[in-house]
């Protein structure tokens, strides 16, 4: 083979080390695919000096300036992780003309226009199909799969760690702290879950996945984010009852108007493939207008599985080094504000047991034009009442008016639960 492309590794942790050993495992056939060898030649890591089982120690340097500053690098593979320093070096590469491949959501999450623009200025391509949802090949799919439709509709299980606590709450009918407490035990969820369990890596990942589906810059931080620590065990058990699961579900959906973003804790229809995705995996569906509904599903996190697409846009690049494809972000589509989402919501609310007061939940909700569509009671062993609620489609603004009308009330009346409902395109 005549041409050798070289890539300059920064960082060499578990993701840098399965992608190593996959471009290695698999060299053949990674040549044939790009028409060229692929050699990693410099590796950034903090000790040179510690030995890594199966790396060749001469490509490794503790110096970011034997990669970026050596002519010889074609590809840099950005492996660092997190905002800083991996935003700048990524664009330092790009303006030197060096191509880019990353997994890091976050960098392209906060800084997709300045990564793109030094992309331009460089004439240097930039791949980050790891960025979302790992193996799964949704940027691709989403960049040239779907090149002749409009997408109305993205929306996901983005997060493995939340999709696990939540499944292992429904199948356990045990609530979210002792779920997560045992998920840290075995290694399933970090030790600060935060952004996995607060909703904000979803909103990373659904603002990338909504920058390139609508063709607009989104920021994570225009996502309407609610994350799963108030999901009850109960509300896990209400939901099946009525035939529903809850999901975590990250959402980005064009209406009349302008673009919703959100990431909030969902019903969704139990006999919807979307709900039996289970574990730490990921999936994505899509709704467009020629193709009509898709639907991606896969591991979304683990080293095989992101080395799997860091590995697709390394020979993507090295086969296509000048077809330069930086998406193009207007900010032509507005962005509908926090809160102003439509659609159905369960509601649980605690009532006292007597005369007149589903009337005046009933009341209370016509008033502000929210519909209910079934209307449950039980009582509990306190003698209270249990009220569980569907309501058909209503404005966010609408469902919060009738909610604080319903807490000024008093009477005892209590929402414990409002969550949405999606259809996810049927019934
Ligand atoms: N923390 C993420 C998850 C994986 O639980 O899915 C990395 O994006």
């Amino acid at each position: 083979m005549s041409r050798t492309i070289r890539l300059g590794f920064l960082g060499l942790g578990n993701i840098g080390s399965a992608t190593y050993n996959l471009l290695r495992d698999k060299a053949d056939r990674i040549a044939e695919r790009a028409g060229a060898e692929i050699r990693v030649a410099k590796a950034l890591v903090r000790d040179a000096s510690r030995p890594r089982p199966g790396v060749d120690r001469g490509i490794l340097t503790e110096s970011v300036e034997d990669i970026l500053g050596d002519p010889a690098i074609d590809i840099v593979v950005e492996l660092l992780g997190g905002e800083e320093p991996a935003t700048s070096l990524m664009a330092r590469a790009l303006r030197s003309g060096k191509a880019v491949v990353t997994a890091n959501k976050l960098a392209l999450a906060l800084h997709a226009r300045e990564l793109f623009e030094a992309s331009r200025e460089g004439g240097a391509r930039l791949a980050f199909e790891a960025s979302v949802a790992a193996g799964i090949p949704i940027i691709r799919s989403l960049r040239e799969g779907l090149s002749a439709n409009s997408v109305a509709k993205v929306e996901g299980i983005l997060n493995g760690t939340t999709n696990y606590i939540l499944c292992q709450m429904a199948e356990r009918g045990v609530g979210y702290a002792e779920v997560l407490a045992e998920a840290q035990r075995l290694g399933y969820a970090e030790p600060d879950p935060s952004s996995d369990v607060e909703g904000r890596d979803s909103a990373y990942k659904i603002s990338i996945l909504a920058s390139l589906a609508f063709g607009r810059a989104c920021s994570p931080s225009e996502v309407s984010c609610r994350g799963i620590t108030e999901v009850d065990a109960l509300d896990i058990a209400y939901a099946r009852r009525f035939g529903y699961a809850i999901k975590l579900v990250a959402l980005a959906e064009r209406r009349e108007g302008g673009l919703y973003l959100g990431v909030q804790p969902t019903l969704i229809p139990a006999d919807h493939p979307m709900a039996h995705v289970g574990g730490p995996f990921n999936s994505v569906f899509l709704q467009a207008d020629v193709v009509g509904d898709l639907m991606f599903y896969g591991p979304g996190a683990g080293p095989k599985a992101t080395a799997s697409s860091l590995a697709a846009d390394i020979v993507d690049l090295a086969r296509e080094p000048g077809a330069l494809d930086p998406p193009e972000l207007g900010s032509g589509l507005p962005l509908l504000p926090a809160g102003s989402r439509v659609g159905r919501r369960y509601l649980r609310l605690l009532a006292p047991d007597e005369p007149g007061i589903l009337g005046k939940i009933a009341t209370v909700l016509g008033a502000w034009g929210v519909s209910i569509q079934t209307l449950t009671q039980e009582l509990c062993p306190d003698g209270r009442a249990r009220v569980l609620i569907f309501t058909h489609e209503a404005a966010e603004s609408s469902h919060e008016a009738a909610l604080g009308e319903i807490a000024r009330l008093g009477a005892g009346l209590e929402t414990e639960s409002a969550m949405w409902v999606d259809s996810l395109g049927g019934r």
